[in-house]
């Protein structure tokens, strides 16, 4: 099973503006993640993620598996499952329905559960060309720490570039 994180971070690690603003991820970077994330067919999030895309419809991703951590009693449907599971158990359940490849697509807390776990493969990162100070990090707050060793670096337009890495299993945890 692999797991690939996917954001589109500002170059100072942040992944929304207060008030859940990611206005400044590109319409070309959205359309990109969506193409990458629907051949992917399995998408994992957390709650504030999902209602985020919820608002305007975007998720649950139609055509895919989507499965949201959340601490909730929320009603499961046939392609969208709430779950508060470790990242291993939810590893597990995927596999189990046959999905090879998952795709996390934030946000902050449910990337630093997951890294924290060792239950990410690969990163990739699209920097978008905007710094701000305040806002959502890509990574919440917990300890964890892994090398990553660069797979390609791939320029996706005059000021965005997409780096990947594989995360190496034997960071300090
Ligand atoms: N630029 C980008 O690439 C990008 C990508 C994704 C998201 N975003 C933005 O990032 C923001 C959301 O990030 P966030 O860090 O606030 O939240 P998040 O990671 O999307 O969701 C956090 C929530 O997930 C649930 N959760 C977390 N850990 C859990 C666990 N171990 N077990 C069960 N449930 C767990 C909790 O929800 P409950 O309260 O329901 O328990 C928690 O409040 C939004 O503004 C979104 O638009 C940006």
């Amino acid at each position: 099973m692999k797991i690939t994180l996917f954001i589109a971070p500002t170059p100072n690690g942040f992944i929304a503006k207060p008030g859940n603003d990611t206005s400044f991820v590109s319409n070309r970077d959205w359309l990109l993640f969506l193409k990458d994330v629907k051949k992917i067919k399995c998408v994992i999030m957390g709650r504030n993620t999902y209602e985020q895309g919820a608002m305007s419809k975007v998720f649950p991703l139609k055509g895919c598996m989507n499965v949201v951590l959340t601490r909730e009693k929320m009603k499961s449907t046939d392609n969208c499952i709430f779950t508060n599971a470790h990242p291993k158990q939810i590893l597990k359940l995927i596999e189990k329905r046959g999905y090879k490849h998952a795709a996390l697509i934030g946000g902050g807390v449910a990337n630093s559960v997951f890294m924290s776990a060792n239950c990410v493969d690969e990163l990739c990162l699209d920097f978008m060309p905007r710094i701000f100070g305040k806002g959502i990090r890509g990574f919440a707050e917990i300890d964890f720490e892994n090398r990553l060793k660069l797979i390609s670096i791939r320029k996706l337009s005059a000021d965005e570039i997409r780096l990947r890495y594989k995360v190496l299993k034997s960071g300090k945890r």
